[in-house]
C-alpha cells in the first residue's frame, strides 16, 4: 500500500494550497464540511470550549468568503447535530447563541455577497432567539441568486432517513405515487437537501475519520479530505488544498 494511515492526512502539504493553482473549470459543486476540533482546540489553550466555537466561527466566516470568491455554488456546514443536545446545557446555549451573534455581524456581508442562506435540520426545536436569527437569515437572502450557503443546525441524518420514509408512505398512502414509482429520485426529493447536488467533497477537520450522522444518502459517491488540524485553525490554505487533491482524483461512479 502506498500511503499508510497517516496518509490519509494531508496535514504535511499544508503551505501548498495556492489558489492559483485550482482549476476553475472542474471546481466541486458542493463542498461540505465538519467543523469537528473547537473544544479540543480551547482545551490546549487552557480556555473554555466556548472559546473554541467562537474560534471557529471566525474560521466559518473565512470559508465562506473563500469558497464564494472562488465560485463555489454551494457551500454547507454541519453547526450541530440532533446528537449534539447530549453536551452540558451551557455548551449547548452557547451554540445556540451564535447564529444570533454571526447574523449581527455577517448578515449584510453575505446579502453583498449575493450568498442565499438555507438550513437543513429542524429549527423549531431551537430556542426562540435561535430561530428569529436563522429565520431571519433566510429571510433576508432567499431572493439572492448567488452560492447556496446551508447551516446543518439540529440536523442528523438519520432523523431525515426517517421523515422521507414517513413522507413516502403519506404520499403511497393518499395515493399520490404507488409503490413501484420509489426511485432514487423519490427519496432525494423528500429529503432536506432537495433540489441541492450531492456533495462533491466532504471535509473533515480534527483528525476523526468519520461521519457522524451527516449526508448519509448524499454522500454516496462523494470525495472526501481529511486534516488533523482542529476547525479554529482550519486555513484558506487548506480549503484550497482539499479542493486540489479533489481535482487531482479520479472519479469513476463504479465505471471504468
Ligand atoms: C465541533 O467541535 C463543533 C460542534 C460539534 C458543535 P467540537 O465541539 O465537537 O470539538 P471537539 O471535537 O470536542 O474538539
Ligand atoms: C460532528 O462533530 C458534528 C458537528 C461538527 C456539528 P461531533 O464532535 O459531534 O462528532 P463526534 O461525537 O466526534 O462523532
Ligand atoms: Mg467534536
Amino acid at each position: 500500500m502506498r500511503l499508510g494511515l497517516k496518509g490519509l492526512f494531508n496535514q504535511r502539504n499544508q503551505g501548498n494550497g495556492f489558489v492559483e493553482e485550482i482549476d476553475k473549470q472542474t471546481l466541486p459543486k458542493h463542498i461540505a464540511i465538519i467543523t469537528d476540533g473547537n473544544g479540543r482546540w480551547a482545551k490546549k489553550r487552557g480556555l473554555p470550549r466556548t472559546a473554541g466555537h467562537a474560534a471557529g466561527m471566525r474560521r466559518v466566516r473565512e470559508t465562506i468568503r473563500a469558497a464564494n470568491d472562488l465560485g463555489i455554488e454551494v457551500l454547507t456546514f454541519y453547526s450541530f447535530s440532533t446528537e449534539n443536545w447530549k453536551r452540558p446545557k451551557e455548551e449547548v446555549d452557547y451554540l445556540m447563541k451564535l447564529p444570533v451573534e454571526f447574523l449581527k455581524t455577517d448578515l449584510q456581508e453575505l446579502v453583498d455577497r449575493n450568498v442565499k442562506v438555507q438550513m437543513l435540520g429542524e429549527k423549531r426545536q431551537t430556542p426562540n432567539f435561535t430561530q428569529e436569527a436563522l429565520t431571519e437569515f433566510e429571510d433576508k437572502t432567499k431572493h439572492n441568486t448567488g452560492m447556496i450557503l446551508n447551516f446543518a443546525i439540529n440536523y442528523g441524518s438519520r432523523d431525515e432517513i426517517l421523515s422521507m420514509i414517513q413522507k413516502i408512505i403519506d404520499d403511497v398512502e393518499l395515493g399520490n405515487i404507488s409503490k413501484s414509482d420509489i426511485s432514487e429520485q423519490i427519496v432525494s426529493e423528500r429529503l432536506l437537501t432537495k433540489g441541492l447536488p450531492d456533495p462533491d467533497l466532504v471535509i473533515r477537520s480534527s483528525g476523526e475519520i468519520r461521519i457522524s450522522n451527516f449526508l448519509l444518502w448524499q454522500i454516496a459517491y462523494s470525495e472526501f479530505w481529511f486534516t488533523e488540524a482542529l476547525w479554529p485553525d482550519f486555513s484558506k490554505e487548506m480549503f484550497f488544498q482539499a479542493i486540489k487533491e479533489y481535482q487531482r482524483r479520479s472519479r469513476r461512479y463504479g465505471s471504468l
